[in-house]
């Protein structure tokens, strides 16, 4: 497993590629509302990028038709935009965008509300949030890579909600996927030491019912198998010698 470590020329692209998405996202998140489509939303997400001078790193990777993943509700990850898709009052929509600038990925997730959201559901997409909090404290030198997972797990049990188990955070770079895989569910293992200069994805995916999903038809869309809601929070970080930086965030 070969986890490659940014020099510093490397990391200054990585914060850049990091800042235009984290841009992109907070502009995604002022559209979203009753009444919009998912298509629209990946539209406008498409330009934010394109108007930045980078490339949308999702649009047609291993096939994938979009440039940003919309999934909703019981839907995990992975939604393709469609014109006929009307986010509604009361829905959760989870947006997935990634970029390159200058050969460098970034890649991060929001979950937000459409209108007002069931305090249950909307508990749950806080709580997600706070899980990759909870996680990226563990991500210091010294410390291992499943600290990490072992934290997001330890983090989300008391609340007995599902972690999604079938997909990981990862590795990012001059690549969208690197390794190492980042699974958000306790390890027995320790996993690889953890090193200034990886760049990560840390994306904990989950569930208000079981942690159970399932592929639609289209091969694409994940989707929780009980139908309960589902929630998404990623960001792409650095480990430094101290304290990790989060790259994705303003
Ligand atoms: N953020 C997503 C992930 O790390 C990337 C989606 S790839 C796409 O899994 F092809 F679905 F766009
Ligand atoms: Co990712």
């Amino acid at each position: 497993m070969a986890v490659s470590i940014k020099s510093e020329r490397e990391i200054e692209f990585m914060r850049q590629a990091g800042k235009l998405l984290a841009k992109v996202h907070e502009e995604l998140g002022k559209i979203i509302k009753p009444g919009i489509s998912t298509w629209e939303i990946n539209k406008t997400g498409e330009e934010l990028i394109r108007s930045c001078d980078c490339i949308p790193n999702f649009l047609n990777y291993h096939g994938y038709p979009a440039s940003v993943c919309v999934s909703v509700n019981e839907e995990v990850v992975h939604g393709i935009p469609a014109k006929d898709r009307i986010l509604k009052e009361g829905d959760i929509v989870s947006l997935d965008a990634g970029l390159i600038y200058k050969g460098y990925h970034s890649d991060a997730a929001r979950t937000h509300f459409v209108g007002t959201v069931d305090p249950r559901i909307q508990k749950l997409v806080e709580e997600t949030k706070n899980s990759f909090f909870a996680g990226i404290k563990m991500a210091k030198p010294g410390n291992h890579l499943y600290d990490i997972s072992n934290a997001i797990d330890a983090y989300i049990s008391q609340f007995g909600y599902g972690i999604v188990r079938d997909l990981v955070g990862h590795g990012i770079g001059t690549n969208l996927h690197e390794d190492p895989q980042i699974p958000n569910f306790k390890q027995k293992r320790r996993g690889l030491k953890l090193q200034p200069g990886m760049t990560l994805a840390i994306e904990p995916m989950i569930n208000l019912g079981r942690a159970d999903v399932k592929w639609l038809s289209d091969d694409w869309t994940v989707v929780a198998e009980d139908g309960l809601p589902s929630a998404h929070y990623e960001n792409t970080i650095l480990i430094t010698e101290g304290e990790p930086e989060i790259l994705t965030i303003l």
